[in-house]
């Protein structure tokens, strides 16, 4: 079972290649990311443009780098939500077009279960890949950590699973980002946090962890408040100074001690509630998914409390890419899913889980 999987939910133009669920045939990413980074967010009317004038081209490369034609397209897989309208809508008519013109079934995919999915990718002839050895075993606990979601998921097996909590405000990626902006390190902010907590104190600050009623619900907005607090505080400022000339007032030894303060703090928060589970469910797997899961001090909390050992995908499937969404296809084609008709499949930017 080969199957072809696109994703442009929100500032990727990804498609991916992967056969019986396991095997990575093809990766193909191309961010608009620079394009983003002068306007500090996503834009998504530059998104959708963007994945316009890449899809076809992406969708070339990467059934050149599978060293495949279409005859060894089995199934098309989609993301058809959770995202931007704008930019699901260009993956999904492509897709559309794709199936109807290729004579292929075509699967409808949710972006947050792709996430998960990529742990299943366990082998590869392309260079620069460190997978896991094996598949995740069911029941799983999931922890999924992205620019737009963090969710706690029990997974039983494919297809049956139970949302545990999930945040109520902001996402953690988000808060990454948003941090990033407060204390002046560049779009996005995952990764620039990550680079500047480096040369910083993780204690320098006291930073708080939301007590949430949910038992595994999540809250991050107050935590980005401390951390504007924090940093007023730290240049002598009070409330009222404007966020926007933090950057300029506040030494780089200071922007690293909030980096690292802020960073272990989110981290723990996440970790907090995935150990909870563990010990609730006694699932034989915990897997982390998204784009925060590339963070090495989530990797590093999780591997140090978690009483079982944990492995972690290679950091370029964990940020959004087709091959996730490919991986789940797969396994919706092998155990005979409901196919998703071609002439009339719509996309659902609000899609949960
Ligand atoms: O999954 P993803 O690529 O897109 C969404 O579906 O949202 O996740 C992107 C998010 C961004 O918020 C980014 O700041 C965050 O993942 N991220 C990280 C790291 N790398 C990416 N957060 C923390 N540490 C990282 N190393
Ligand atoms: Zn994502």
């Amino acid at each position: 079972m080969v199957v072809l999987g696109i994703e442009s939910s929100c500032d990727e133009t990804a498609v991916g290649i992967v056969q019986d669920g396991c095997i990575l045939r093809a990766n193909v990413v191309l961010s608009s990311m620079d394009l983003h980074a002068a306007y500090g967010g996503v834009v998504p009317e530059i998104a959708a443009r963007s994945h316009i004038e890449a899809i076809t081209t992406v969708v070339a490369q990467a059934l050149e780098q599978a060293d495949c034609t279409w005859d060894d397209i089995d199934a098309i897989a989609v993301t058809y939500g959770a995202g931007l309208g704008g930019s699901l809508l260009i993956g999904v008519l492509t897709a559309r077009t794709l199936a109807i013109t290729k004579g292929k079934p075509l699967y409808a995919i949710n972006h947050v279960e792709a996430h998960v999915y990529a742990n299943f990718i366990t082998s590869t002839a392309l260079p620069g890949y460190a997978l896991q050895a094996a598949p995740p075993q069911f029941p799983i606990v999931a922890l999924i950590a992205s620019g737009g979601h963090s969710q706690l998921v029990l997974w039983r097996g494919h297809f049956d699973y139970t949302l545990l909590g999930q945040t109520q405000d902001d996402a953690v990626g988000e808060a990454f980002d948003k941090v990033a902006k407060i204390i002046g390190l560049p779009y996005p902010g995952g990764p620039s946090v990550e680079k500047k907590a480096k040369e910083g104190n993780a204690h320098a600050y006291a930073l708080p962890k939301a007590k949430m009623d949910g038992k595994y619900d999540f809250s991050f907005s107050g935590l980005k408040t401390a951390v504007l607090r924090a940093a007023q505080n730290a240049i002598g400022e009070d409330f009222r100074f404007a966020s926007k000339n933090l950057p300029e007032r506040l030494s780089e030894a200071q922007k690293a001690d909030i980096a690292a303060s802020f960073q272990r703090v989110a981290v723990e928060t996440v970790v907090d509630k995935a150990i909870r589970a563990f010990e609730e469910f006694g699932p034989a797997s915990v897997v982390i998914a998204g784009g925060v899961a590339a963070s090495p001090e989530l990797r590093r909390q999780l591997s140090e409390r978690l009483p079982i050992p944990i492995t972690y995908t290679d950091f370029k499937l964990c940020t959004d890419n087709g091959a996730m969404v490919a991986a789940l296809g797969c396994y919706q084609a092998m155990r005979g899913q409901p196919v998703a008709d071609p002439y009339t499949l719509d996309i659902a930017p609000n899609l949960s889980m």
